[in-house]
Protein backbone atom coordinates (compact mmCIF):
# COMPACT_ATOMS: atom_id res chain seq x y z
CA UNK A 1 0.00 0.00 0.00
CA UNK A 2 1.97 3.28 -0.65
CA UNK A 3 -0.91 5.53 0.33
CA UNK A 4 -0.26 3.45 3.91
CA UNK A 5 0.78 6.87 5.77
CA UNK A 6 0.59 7.45 9.61
CA UNK A 7 -2.55 9.62 10.47
CA UNK A 8 -4.14 10.99 13.75
CA UNK A 9 -8.02 11.52 14.84
CA UNK A 10 -9.30 12.94 17.93
CA UNK A 11 -12.04 12.08 19.93
CA UNK A 12 -13.79 15.08 20.95
CA UNK A 13 -15.58 15.10 24.12
CA UNK A 14 -18.36 15.31 25.57
CA UNK A 15 -19.34 14.07 22.22
CA UNK A 16 -16.91 11.33 21.68
CA UNK A 17 -17.65 10.37 18.41
CA UNK A 18 -14.18 10.52 17.07
CA UNK A 19 -13.34 12.38 13.79
CA UNK A 20 -12.74 9.59 11.52
CA UNK A 21 -15.10 7.39 11.37
CA UNK A 22 -14.92 3.95 8.80
CA UNK A 23 -17.42 2.17 10.13
CA UNK A 24 -20.56 2.88 12.31
CA UNK A 25 -22.36 -0.54 14.01
CA UNK A 26 -25.66 0.23 15.52
CA UNK A 27 -26.54 -3.22 18.12
CA UNK A 28 -30.58 -2.52 19.27
CA UNK A 29 -32.65 -4.35 21.83
CA UNK A 30 -33.30 -7.01 18.78
CA UNK A 31 -30.40 -8.11 18.08
CA UNK A 32 -29.97 -9.09 22.09
CA UNK A 33 -32.37 -11.44 22.29
CA UNK A 34 -31.38 -14.72 24.36
CA UNK A 35 -28.71 -11.91 26.58
CA UNK A 36 -31.03 -10.91 29.00
CA UNK A 37 -31.94 -12.77 32.06
CA UNK A 38 -35.08 -11.65 32.15
CA UNK A 39 -36.90 -12.45 29.19
CA UNK A 40 -40.52 -11.70 29.91
CA UNK A 41 -39.38 -7.86 30.35
CA UNK A 42 -37.33 -8.36 27.07
CA UNK A 43 -39.85 -9.36 25.21
CA UNK A 44 -42.38 -6.93 26.62
CA UNK A 45 -39.64 -3.89 25.99
CA UNK A 46 -38.97 -4.84 22.59
CA UNK A 47 -42.59 -5.12 21.74
CA UNK A 48 -42.89 -1.61 22.57
CA UNK A 49 -39.33 -0.26 20.99
CA UNK A 50 -36.36 -1.99 19.14
CA UNK A 51 -34.02 0.49 21.60
CA UNK A 52 -30.65 1.43 20.62
CA UNK A 53 -28.69 -0.46 23.24
CA UNK A 54 -24.89 0.48 22.15
CA UNK A 55 -22.81 2.07 19.31
CA UNK A 56 -19.55 0.90 17.60
CA UNK A 57 -17.43 3.33 16.11
CA UNK A 58 -14.46 1.74 13.65
CA UNK A 59 -11.64 3.09 12.39
CA UNK A 60 -10.79 0.32 9.59
CA UNK A 61 -7.25 -1.48 9.37
CA UNK A 62 -6.22 -4.62 7.00
CA UNK A 63 -7.16 -7.08 9.71
CA UNK A 64 -3.86 -9.33 9.63
CA UNK A 65 -1.64 -9.74 12.47
CA UNK A 66 0.66 -7.14 13.35
CA UNK A 67 -1.93 -4.27 12.79
CA UNK A 68 -4.48 -2.38 15.64
CA UNK A 69 -7.97 -2.32 14.82
CA UNK A 70 -9.26 0.39 17.36
CA UNK A 71 -12.43 2.43 17.88
CA UNK A 72 -14.92 4.05 20.40
CA UNK A 73 -17.44 1.81 22.04
CA UNK A 74 -20.79 3.88 23.20
CA UNK A 75 -23.12 1.90 25.91
CA UNK A 76 -26.29 3.95 26.70
CA UNK A 77 -28.02 3.87 30.02
CA UNK A 78 -31.14 1.42 30.58
CA UNK A 79 -31.90 -1.69 31.97
CA UNK A 80 -34.00 -4.86 30.85
CA UNK A 81 -35.68 -5.77 33.79
CA UNK A 82 -32.92 -5.02 37.05
CA UNK A 83 -29.81 -5.94 34.21
CA UNK A 84 -28.41 -2.71 33.28
CA UNK A 85 -27.55 -2.11 29.51
CA UNK A 86 -24.35 -4.09 27.73
CA UNK A 87 -22.64 -5.01 24.76
CA UNK A 88 -23.07 -8.83 23.03
CA UNK A 89 -19.45 -9.69 24.39
CA UNK A 90 -17.65 -11.75 22.48
CA UNK A 91 -14.45 -13.91 22.69
CA UNK A 92 -11.17 -12.96 19.62
CA UNK A 93 -11.38 -15.89 16.94
CA UNK A 94 -8.29 -16.30 17.77
CA UNK A 95 -8.35 -16.83 21.41
CA UNK A 96 -4.59 -15.99 22.22
CA UNK A 97 -5.08 -11.68 21.37
CA UNK A 98 -5.44 -9.12 24.19
CA UNK A 99 -7.81 -5.67 24.03
CA UNK A 100 -6.67 -2.86 25.62
CA UNK A 101 -9.44 0.10 27.16
CA UNK A 102 -9.70 3.18 28.09
CA UNK A 103 -12.39 4.73 29.81
CA UNK A 104 -13.66 8.29 28.79
CA UNK A 105 -16.79 8.98 30.19
CA UNK A 106 -19.40 6.80 32.16
CA UNK A 107 -20.04 4.33 34.80
CA UNK A 108 -19.80 0.64 34.24
CA UNK A 109 -18.24 -2.73 34.63
CA UNK A 110 -16.15 -5.08 31.89
CA UNK A 111 -17.55 -8.45 32.90
CA UNK A 112 -15.13 -11.03 31.71
CA UNK A 113 -14.47 -14.84 31.81
CA UNK A 114 -12.39 -17.68 30.34
CA UNK A 115 -13.28 -20.98 28.63
CA UNK A 116 -12.47 -22.79 31.90
CA UNK A 117 -14.99 -20.76 33.76
CA UNK A 118 -12.87 -17.54 35.81
CA UNK A 119 -14.54 -14.71 35.99
CA UNK A 120 -13.56 -11.14 36.60
CA UNK A 121 -15.72 -8.18 36.86
CA UNK A 122 -13.86 -5.41 37.26
CA UNK A 123 -15.32 -1.39 37.08
CA UNK A 124 -14.61 1.05 34.92
CA UNK A 125 -15.01 5.14 35.37
CA UNK A 126 -13.34 7.76 33.38
CA UNK A 127 -9.91 7.67 33.37
CA UNK A 128 -8.99 4.13 33.64
CA UNK A 129 -7.62 1.63 31.41
CA UNK A 130 -8.43 -2.00 31.31
CA UNK A 131 -6.41 -4.64 30.01
CA UNK A 132 -8.41 -7.72 28.58
CA UNK A 133 -5.24 -10.18 28.43
CA UNK A 134 -5.60 -13.38 25.79
CA UNK A 135 -8.06 -15.49 26.35
CA UNK A 136 -10.68 -13.45 28.38
CA UNK A 137 -14.10 -12.97 26.64
CA UNK A 138 -15.30 -9.45 27.41
CA UNK A 139 -18.32 -7.75 27.45
CA UNK A 140 -19.49 -3.76 28.97
CA UNK A 141 -22.09 -2.77 30.92
CA UNK A 142 -23.27 0.77 31.20
CA UNK A 143 -24.34 1.45 35.16
CA UNK A 144 -24.83 5.17 35.17
CA UNK A 145 -27.92 6.66 34.80
CA UNK A 146 -27.99 9.07 32.47
CA UNK A 147 -24.36 9.33 30.98
CA UNK A 148 -23.11 6.66 27.84
CA UNK A 149 -20.82 4.60 28.94
CA UNK A 150 -17.55 5.79 26.29
CA UNK A 151 -14.51 3.63 25.84
CA UNK A 152 -11.42 3.87 23.28
CA UNK A 153 -10.68 0.57 22.60
CA UNK A 154 -7.68 -1.58 20.52
CA UNK A 155 -7.08 -4.97 19.45
CA UNK A 156 -4.42 -7.25 17.22
CA UNK A 157 -6.02 -7.24 13.74
CA UNK A 158 -6.14 -10.46 13.12
CA UNK A 159 -7.88 -11.09 16.51
CA UNK A 160 -11.62 -11.98 14.79
CA UNK A 161 -15.00 -12.03 16.79
CA UNK A 162 -16.43 -15.33 18.47
CA UNK A 163 -20.06 -14.15 19.35
CA UNK A 164 -21.56 -17.52 19.04
CA UNK A 165 -20.21 -19.07 22.54
CA UNK A 166 -21.38 -16.34 24.30
CA UNK A 167 -24.77 -16.38 22.71
CA UNK A 168 -25.09 -19.80 23.48
CA UNK A 169 -23.72 -20.14 27.41
CA UNK A 170 -24.02 -16.72 28.27
CA UNK A 171 -21.45 -15.11 30.73
CA UNK A 172 -21.34 -16.35 34.60
CA UNK A 173 -21.75 -12.64 35.92
CA UNK A 174 -24.96 -10.34 35.90
CA UNK A 175 -24.81 -6.77 36.58
CA UNK A 176 -28.22 -6.14 38.19
CA UNK A 177 -29.66 -3.39 40.37
CA UNK A 178 -30.71 -4.39 43.61
CA UNK A 179 -32.62 -2.61 46.33
CA UNK A 180 -28.98 -1.25 47.82
CA UNK A 181 -27.53 -0.12 44.51
CA UNK A 182 -25.42 -2.46 42.04
CA UNK A 183 -25.40 -6.19 42.42
CA UNK A 184 -23.20 -8.36 40.73
CA UNK A 185 -24.98 -11.93 41.05
CA UNK A 186 -24.16 -15.63 39.42
CA UNK A 187 -26.37 -16.35 35.98
CA UNK A 188 -28.47 -18.96 36.94
CA UNK A 189 -28.57 -20.28 33.18
CA UNK A 190 -24.77 -19.98 32.76
CA UNK A 191 -23.62 -23.22 30.54
CA UNK A 192 -20.03 -24.89 31.65
FE1 LIG B 1 -12.80 -7.76 21.77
Amino acid sequence: MTDDRPFRFTIPIPSAVPSRVDHHIERRLSAMKGQFYDTQAYEAMLANEDLLLYEVYEIKRPEVAGELLMGISVVHPGKVGREFFMTKGHYHTVLDTAEIYYVLKGEGFMVMETPEGICAVEPLSPGQVLYVPPRWAHRSVCTSRREDLVTFFAYPGNAGHDYGTIEQKGFHKLVMEGPDGIEITDNPRWRA
